[in-house]
């Protein structure tokens, strides 16, 4: 026998509480969300023909000498420096896109073509533009015609007539001789809010079906980069998306779990998407920056402290941007992109995921310079990737020393770790800094093992844990599932959230698990206890309870990791007596069971109904089960 107090309220749940976390990991950005399906549309990438099939090696090609192409770099270290020569000699002449792992068209579907052309020597007039199937059928086509020998942006749409996650885009010509192109682009039509070159729908959905508190982006790991050259730099990432400079992703080949040689960010998705993907969704925009410090997986390097200026200012013009009048230089910059009202940034994240003295002293100059400027803005701060360890704790109380606000906790940890730790947050110090749970998930073999499955047993063991963090809301005010996103051809790290190809999505277990507490985040935390103590798992049960005050509602969360149904019976003071109860229940006895393509919503939460008897709730919990009982006051 439980009993819930409806009556009291012992902590205000943040909004920000549940949010999400999204790294461009796995092709989550390009290949993604960010809906562009040619790959190295401008010819930037390091090897610049990544992607564009050579005619002579391709399968499609009916005759190699019938032209060529080569890449024509016209300056370094400048954003879009290369377009591709194009020398037709004859008719057969091909040139082939690949995509990321191919392109996803949908029959009726229409997709917008654009690119950059200049004609040169020769007859060239015309274009043509189809994508195939990987039997080489053309299931659309549109041919655009050329003229004039300066650089032009030609447009064209293609319908397509039938349906394959792996197309391509098969380029040809009219006449012979030269002709140069660039960004050649092609975006479906249907995008998120019907933006055009803007975010994939599907995907889109599934974030904002949770209603996150917060979006913090752009990692992770790519935002130290492997050397601090190859950090994420946000303000090459604003402005036209043609002069936004290339870089090579973090999870690119070298040091991963799973080798993508092709792995590259074009920044099409960049700061100003972020921060206008976080007022879609209404959640908080929460940008992390370079603290100078390069991942300490990889080389550590380090910024000198005397030479952390243009850092710092970094992440002082980037709170301009988000929030400056349109008469400072980055409001200014802002307002061309066509936001001119301020994005109302709150929080900023000074480095991802960092740790030791190295990190401390470079905190505190960031620290020192945001807080003289924006007293207002919230910092949140690192702490390591290990929460128990000797890092962790020296980072913890230098921060806390130090007045922190907001400390950033990763764990990826076993299943076990999760249910075995549902009391962490019980006796942190109420007078140090709030918490951040802002990377964590179960690994069901080992750390980023390709092997680990997004099973029940994980997703189970998280929502076991995350009665934890919502018992503990006073402290905890922010918390998010990581990784984010995994394109299933193209992954470097495993598990995660959501899994798509270039046709279909769809939510893990995990997903629905961190669904089913974003939507029921609530305003105000409740006492459920048993014999006056909290349910931490004792009998393998967890619990926690919130009340949504504006609703007028409370949300009662149970997980039963045993393997027994266990009979609950619940006094709620403060209920009406006979009040019908939403019961939205997931569950299964096999552990290693998963969502998939195929079986997509296989793990989600079922819905039934049942009465409070006077103002009892009798329920029983099935084994295995995650359960949330939903109620008008
Ligand atoms: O989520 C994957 C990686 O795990 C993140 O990039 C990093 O912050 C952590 O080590």
């Amino acid at each position: 026998t439980l009993e819930l107090n409806a009556a009291t309220s012992v902590a205000a749940i943040q909004p920000t509480m549940y949010g999400i976390f999204f790294e461009d990991i796995n092709f989550a950005a390009d290949g993604g969300l960010y809906a562009e399906m040619v790959k190295n549309r401008s010819f930037e990438f390091t090897l610049p023909k990544t992607g564009w099939l050579e005619p002579q090696t391709d399968q499609f090609s009916l005759n190699a000498r019938s032209g060529k192409s080569d890449v024509i770099k016209t300056g370094q270290d400048q954003a879009n420096v290369n377009f591709l020569r194009v020398t037709v000699k004859g008719p057969d002449y091909v040139l082939i896109n690949e995509g990321f792992r191919g392109m996803g068209v949908k029959v009726g579907a229409e997709y917008d073509l654009t690119f950059d052309a200049a004609v040169g020597d020769g007859s060239i007039s015309e274009a043509r533009f189809e994508l195939i199937d990987t039997a080489g059928s053309v299931l659309g086509a549109t041919s655009v015609k050329l003229s004039g020998s300066d650089w032009k942006e030609y447009s064209g749409t293609l319908k397509s007539g039938g349906t394959a996650a792996k197309a391509r885009l098969r380029i040809s010509f009219q006449g012979t001789g030269v002709v140069d192109l660039d960004m050649i682009s092609l975006f479906p039509r249907d995008t998120w809010k019907g933006r055009k070159k803007g975010l994939r729908k599907d995907l889109v959905q599934l974030l904002d079906d949770m209603d996150p508190g917060f979006l913090r982006f752009p990692g992770g790991c790519i935002v130290e980069g492997r050397t601090l050259a190859r950090r994420y730099q946000w303000k090459k990432t604003v402005g036209p998306v043609a002069e936004r400079e290339y870089l090579v992703n973090r999870w690119n080949t070298e040091f991963n779990h799973r080798p993508t040689p092709d792995y590259y960010q074009s920044f099409g998705l960049g700061f100003f998407e972020y921060f206008q993907l976080a007022e879609d969704m209404g959640a908080e925009p929460l940008p992390i920056l370079s603290c100078g410090m390069a991942c300490q997986f990889n080389t550590g390097e380090l910024v000198p402290l005397d030479e952390l200026d243009p850092y710092v200012q970094d992440a002082l013009d980037l709170i301009e941007f988000a929030n400056g009048d349109v008469s400072t230089p980055w409001g200014k910059v802002r307002r061309d992109m066509g936001h001119p009202e301020p994005f109302n940034l709150k929080y900023i994240g000074v480095g991802n995921e960092q740790w030791g003295p190295e990190y401390i002293e470079r905190y505190k100059v960031f620290n020192d310079a945001i807080k003289e400027a924006y007293p207002d803005i919230v910092i949140v701060s690192g702490s390591g990737p290990f929460p128990d360890g000797e890092f962790f704790e020296y980072g913890m109380e230098q921060l806390t020393a130090l007045g922190a606000e907001l400390v950033d906790e990763h764990y990826y940890r076993s299943p076990e770790w999760f249910r075995e730790n549902a009391t962490r947050y019980d006796n942190y110090d109420r007078s140090g800094p709030k918490i951040f749970a802002g990377e964590y998930a179960a690994q069901s073999v080992a750390i980023a093992s390709p092997d680990n499955k997004n099973n029940w047993n994980t997703a189970l063991s998280e929502a076991a844990y995350m009665t934890g963090m919502e018992r503990n809301a006073d402290l905890v005010v922010m918390t998010s599932y990581a990784p984010l996103m995994a394109h299933a051809d193209a992954w470097q790290w495993t598990p995660d959230m959501i899994w798509f190809n270039n046709l279909e999505s769809y939510g893990t277990a995990n997903y629905y698990v961190q669904k089913l507490y974003a939507n029921h985040a609530g305003t105000d935390l409740l006492t459920i206890t048993e014999g006056g103590q909290p349910l931490t798992g004792q009998r393998e049960l967890y619990a926690s309870a919130v009340k949504d005050a504006g609703k007028n509602e409370i949300y009662l969360k149970v997980a039963n990791t045993g393997t027994s149904p266990q009979r609950l019976t619940i006094n709620i003071k403060g209920a009406k007596p006979g009040a019908t109860v939403t019961v939205l229940t997931m569950a299964s006895d096999d552990l290693e069971a998963v969502n998939s393509f195929t079986a997509p919503t296989k793990l989600s939460p079922a819905e039934s109904t049942v009465a409070l008897q006077r103002n009892q709730l009798d329920v029983e919990v099935p084994s295995h089960a995650f359960v949330v009982y939903k109620l008008k006051l």
